[in-house]
């Protein structure tokens, strides 16, 4: 159990414990003793935060939790508190110390069992134990940081001044695997095919011999969500497949081909191009695009799932940074992220969420076990509005055209360059200007197409992609050539923010 005091690393420290093998779930601070003990954590790890333990109104723990006698790793901020509220003192350092720094190991057990006596760890941190709690011990140190690291054995608490889970810890992830492994005693054995046993129960359990709905998106969380549920009740199943003329290229097929062919999953295709696109004509503003997809999805869905008759559970493919991000404040609204194929909250449908306690890298390994094509596993995400989103202007079947071929020459070259997997995102945009051009001995008068490309880790910042300029050049060339209505390319190099990755 990870205990969130507000760190940026919090949600990492969770993913890497299940890198591991071993379940984890992110808890807020707040939560009461009584609820931590219901769940039995078999390890509780505190995470790092902003604040100072010695500031008023710092975020706390009842101390109670030391004495429980399960195993406690406090990192950063978790372990100032663990010295604090032992009796240790904690006080501001002369100077925050932020980046990479040697870790001297005092012995090479326990938790350090397999450490060099010195390794890099990183550190990021005002605040230093000064003075440790009676009956600990220093077990790391790291210039001008006499406490890096203390334990006491006996009491089963341990805390480390660096942060195991960042990837520049050379030793992070044999720190965390001695705390769950050795000093906690957990098995790994949280792996895919557990995550998939798991569920395949749970659904069946709450589904009974009733009839369930699922939205497809083309996505890798719906087809997940959807591969688990079918494989817990089969038939009962039906998924549905709006497709709104908003996808790449061959993206209605493939999910045809997976989940009718393939998998042979009840699968409605609802062909509702016309009606969308209708329903766009002459509007340009992005929020008002978004709304009219959102309720026409809305509408469209519910119009199908009628038709098949009384369902009375639905599948949502919520995973779960949504579910930790859901407790939070939300920051002003930039673009309403509306998740077309979510639904509103006053359906008549049971949801079932098999996916709302995985990570998105354990969605994909489900994904991979379940044997769905790399093609839906490893897609990059997409928004649900589409490419509605991406031509800037009015969106009409002549430009849909002309962007969806553009795009599919991007993304073309740029799975043949091996980039795919790397960038977040990669597509293509279509402006709302033109601008002369010359092809033969003719003028052309044409839209250009603007490249995006971007690196990121969660969509929250993003950074423009350096792609090679023989790539760039590659793809340049075939988009004048081979679409219709392009007669010039320009490559976007904003970064995140000021802007954002989508253009609408
Ligand atoms: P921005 O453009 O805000 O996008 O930097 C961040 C991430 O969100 C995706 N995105 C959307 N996803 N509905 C969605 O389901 C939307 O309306 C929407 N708008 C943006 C975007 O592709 C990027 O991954």
């Amino acid at each position: 159990m990870v205990v969130d005091f507000g760190g940026q690393y919090s949600q990492l420290i969770a993913r890497r414990v299940r890198e591991c093998r071993v379940y984890s779930e992110l808890i807020p601070h707040t939560t009461p003793l009584a609820d931590i003990q219901a769940m039995q954590p078999g390890g509780i790890i505190l995470s790092g935060g902003p604040r100072s333990v010695n500031q008023p109104g710092a975020p706390s723990l009842d101390p109670e939790i030391f004495t429980l006698g399960i195993p406690v790793l406090g990192i950063c901020y978790g372990l100032q508190l663990l010295a604090k509220l032992k009796g240790g003192r904690v006080e501001r350092a002369g100077q925050a110390e932020y980046g990479g720094r040697t870790l001297t190991v005092c012995r090479a057990e326990g938790l350090f069992a397999g450490l060099p006596p010195e390794s890099p760890c990183w550190m990021s941190h005002g605040d230093s134990v000064v003075e440790l709690p009676t009956g600990f011990t220093v077990t790391g140190t790291s210039p001008n940081m006499p406490v890096a690291a203390m334990e006491n054995q006996e009491l089963g608490l341990y805390g480390v001044q660096f942060h195991p889970e960042v990837r520049h810890t050379a030793f992070g992830m044999d720190i965390l695997k001695n705390f769950l492994y050795s000093i906690c005693d957990i098995p790994p054995t949280w792996t895919p095919v557990s995550i998939i046993e798991e569920a395949v129960e749970r659904i069946r359990e709450q589904v009974g011999d009733e009839q369930v709905v699922c939205g497809l998106s083309g996505g890798v969380d719906s087809a997940v969500a959807a591969l688990l549920v079918y494989k817990a009740v089969g038939e009962q199943l039906t998924c549905i497949f709006v497709d709104h003329g908003l996808n790449r290229m061959n993206e209605a097929a493939q999910v045809e081909d997976t989940f009718r062919r393939h998998f042979h999953v009840p699968l409605v295709h609802v062909r509702a191009q016309d009606r969308f696109v209708g329903k766009l004509a002459g509007v340009t503003d992005p929020e008002q695009k978004r709304r009219i997809i959102g309720e026409e999805f809305i509408r469209t869905f519910e119009e199908e799932s009628h038709k098949l008759g009384k369902s009375r559970f639905l599948v949502q493919g919520t995973i779960y940074p949504d579910v930790i991000e859901s407790g939070t404040d939300s920051a002003a609204v930039i673009k309403s992220h509306h998740n077309v194929g979510g639904l509103p909250d006053d359906v008549d449908f049971e949801l079932v969420e098999p996916l709302r306690l995985l990570f998105k890298d354990e969605v994909r390994a489900v994904g991979e076990e379940l044997g769905l094509p790399e093609s839906i596993v490893w897609r990059q995400p997409f928004p649900g509005p589409g490419l509605a989103i991406r031509i800037v202007g009015e969106v009409t079947r002549e430009r849909l055209e002309i962007l969806r071929k553009a795009d599919a020459v991007l993304l073309d070259e740029v799975r043949r360059a091996g980039l795919y997997r790397q960038l977040w995102q990669s597509f293509a945009v279509l402006a709302a200007i033109r601008s002369v051009g010359v092809m033969g001995d003719e003028r052309t008068y044409a839209y250009p197409i603007i490249l995006r490309a971007v690196t990121s880790d969660d969509a929250m910042t993003a950074d423009w992609a350096r792609l090679p300029y023989d790539l760039l050049e590659r793809i340049s060339q075939r988009i004048i050539n081979e679409v219709p209505g392009v007669n010039r390319v320009a490559l976007d190099i904003s970064s995140k923010p000021p802007s954002t990755i989508e253009w609408e």
